[in-house]
């Protein structure tokens, strides 16, 4: 059973075959009309359900035309409408799917309710994202860097600001894809320290500086997200935009990071918070790379898990 639970729990081997492929299967899109479907099929003749807790644009929109390009059909699902969201049980829910799909991602809030469905479910599963990590966004990413800039290995990632679960899954990035990551934030927004040490252990410098001009000298890439999360309180905002403000990635920042530094966002974005509209609209901005790639990333993804 090939499941897609998180960059650091897929072989690095693997990881690389994933994203070539996904350059591959993007390269065959070239001239052809969005539902066109594409040569090979994978998923012909296959069910997939998409099961979303939380809210989401690019991912829904972009596993369904994923799935659908490549022959399969889709069940778009709110897990509210789910008895998952009414006390059935993870693991009864996973039995059940199975018998209906052939594949299951899922956007949960805890990462017990993915292990949980992956445990259970006799089909694979995808994680979507969960409070603590993205690694479908990561993957769109490393595709994105190594379509503009080549691989992306040996190159200086600086995050600014919330080092949330979209941090974390770069943090499984650096370890698995040989880059080098800086964190840049506020001490209380720190990322989980098992994360950085367990890219540290596989022999990349992770770093947590908080001086952000500091931190981005020398960036290959600067990367941020949101200030509040899903999963975060609404409470919490004003405190969160508070500590977060010196962290907003600007074009005064990114004047100190290389010439010709990418800047990313995983997107949806609060526009002049963590990011002034001119980095996002600028000439080094990929964000809407990013955003298309995530159908290309993933379909390389549900290829992987098939075969
Ligand atoms: N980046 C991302 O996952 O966006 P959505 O929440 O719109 O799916
Ligand atoms: N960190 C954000 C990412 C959204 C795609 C969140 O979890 O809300």
């Amino acid at each position: 059973m090939k499941h897609f639970l998180d960059i650091h729990k897929t072989d690095p081997a693997e990881l690389r075959g994933i994203i070539e492929s996904a350059k591959a299967i993007k390269s065959a899109r070239i001239g052809r009309s969005k539902a066109a479907l594409d040569d090979d099929l994978p998923l012909d003749g296959k069910m997939v359900a998409l099961i979303f807790e939380k809210p989401s644009t690019r991912t829904r929109v972009s596993f369904d035309v994923g799935v659908r390009q490549m022959g399969g059909q889709t069940l778009v699902l709110s897990g509210n409408d789910m008895q998952l969201g009414h006390g059935e049980t993870i693991a009864d829910t996973a039995r059940v799917m199975s018998r209906y799909v052939d594949l299951i991602m899922i956007r949960t809030f805890e990462e017990a309710t993915l292990l949980e469905m992956a445990e259970y479910a006799t089909v694979p599963v995808i994680n979507g994202l969960t409070n603590r990590t993205h690694p479908c966004q990561i993957m769109a990413d490393i595709l994105t860097y190594e379509e503009h800039r080549g691989s992306i290995t040996g190159k200086k990632v600086v995050w600014s600001g919330d080092g949330n679960n979209v941090f974390a899954s770069f943090a499984h990035a650096a370890g698995q894809f040989g880059f080098d990551l800086t964190f840049t934030g506020p001490e209380i927004y720190d990322p989980e320290m098992g994360f950085i040490e367990e890219a540290r252990a596989k022999g990349v410098s992770v770093d947590i500086v908080r001086d952000p001009v500091k931190a981005v000298q020398g960036a290959d890439l600067v990367v941020t997200d949101t200030w509040v999360s899903m999963h975060d309180a609404q409470s919490a905002r004003e405190r969160r935009h508070n500590a977060l403000r010196p962290y907003q990635v600007n074009e005064q920042l990114m004047s100190h990071a290389k010439d010709d530094a990418l800047f990313m966002h995983c997107l949806p974005a609060h526009r002049d918070e963590e990011a002034t509209s001119a980095v996002m609209d600028g000439p080094n901005s990929v964000i809407f790379d990013e955003a298309e790639n995530r159908l290309h990333a993933q379909k390389a993804v549900m290829k992987w898990c098939v075969t």
